[in-house]
């Protein structure tokens, strides 16, 4: 044992995903599944909600992007790409996590996601479908933009799924690989970490819950005044 502790540093719990981040995340992978059942069963107005919720939740996370909790700011996880390459290339190497915040590859993956489904949510107030349900904005656009911004909805659906198709595949990667469980501290918001690790500060739930009130405010403003 004292062997043990000697040649690896001793580990103690951190938090390191605020409760803001953490309910972002489960969320919006609800509701992405929710926005494809309903578009397949037809629910065309829930499938709206979805996707206004989607945005709200998406508008707070940029602006928590900037004045959250340290590992969930854009400042903090987007590091270099020679960096996001160097951790590559040194993947399958087995060690212990020491990471804070997110990785500097998967920092970059965050950003797509992030891209990724503001493009999906950005089509979507244009589209229609070519029946009783349009977007809040598709009515200031002519019907020929409003009908290939649909085209592109659906498409951009499939990227979007191919992305998280390839985030899950790493993070199994991760437990496989690398022995360290990335879902765990997603869950629970904390990770064992050295000891010597200076913890993250940690924004305020009350700044975040005032955040989401004012991007709730924003979307029904779409919604209903478009
Ligand atoms: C609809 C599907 C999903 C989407 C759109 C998605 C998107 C994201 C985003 C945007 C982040 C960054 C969190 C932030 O900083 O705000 C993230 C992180 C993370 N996601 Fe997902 N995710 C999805 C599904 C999943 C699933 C099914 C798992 C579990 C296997 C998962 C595990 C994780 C983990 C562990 C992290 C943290 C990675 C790290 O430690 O850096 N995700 N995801
Ligand atoms: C995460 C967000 C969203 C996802 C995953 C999603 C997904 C989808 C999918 C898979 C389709 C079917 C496309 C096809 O049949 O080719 C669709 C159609 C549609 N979506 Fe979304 N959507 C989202 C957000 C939104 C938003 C925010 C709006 C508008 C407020 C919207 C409005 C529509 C409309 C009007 C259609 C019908 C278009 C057509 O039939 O081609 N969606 N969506």
């Amino acid at each position: 044992m004292a062997l043990r502790s000697f040649t690896q540093p001793m580990q103690l719990p951190m938090r390191v995903w605020d409760a803001p981040t953490r309910l972002f995340h489960w969320a919006i992978v609800l509701l992405i599944v929710f926005s494809y059942v309903s578009v397949q069963a037809n629910w065309m107005e829930l499938h709206l909600l979805s996707g206004y919720t989607v945005l709200t939740l998406l508008l707070f996370r940029i602006v928590w992007g900037f004045v959250g909790s340290e590992t969930s700011r854009f400042a903090r996880f987007l590091r270099s790409p020679l960096a996001g390459m160097r951790h590559l290339a040194e993947f399958t190497r087995r060690a212990p996590d020491t990471e804070v915040g997110h990785n500097a590859a998967g920092g970059w993956m965050v950003l797509l996601m992030l891209l990724l489904l503001a493009a999906q949510i950005g089509t979507g107030l244009f589209s229609n479908d070519d029946g009783a349900t349009e977007g809040p904005l598709a009515k200031h656009v002519p019907k020929d933009l409003s009908d290939r911004l649909s085209g592109l909805h659906g498409i951009l659906f499939w990227v979007l799924l191919g992305t998280i198709a390839v985030h899950v595949g790493v993070v199994v990667l991760y437990a496989v690989v690398k022995k360290q469980n990335l879902v765990r501290p997603m869950l629970t918001g904390k990770k064992r970490l050295p000891a010597a690790t200076p913890a993250p500060r940690m924004a305020s739930s009350l700044l975040a819950l005032a955040i989401l009130a004012a991007s709730a405010l924003v979307v029904w403003a779409v919604a209903t005044r478009a």
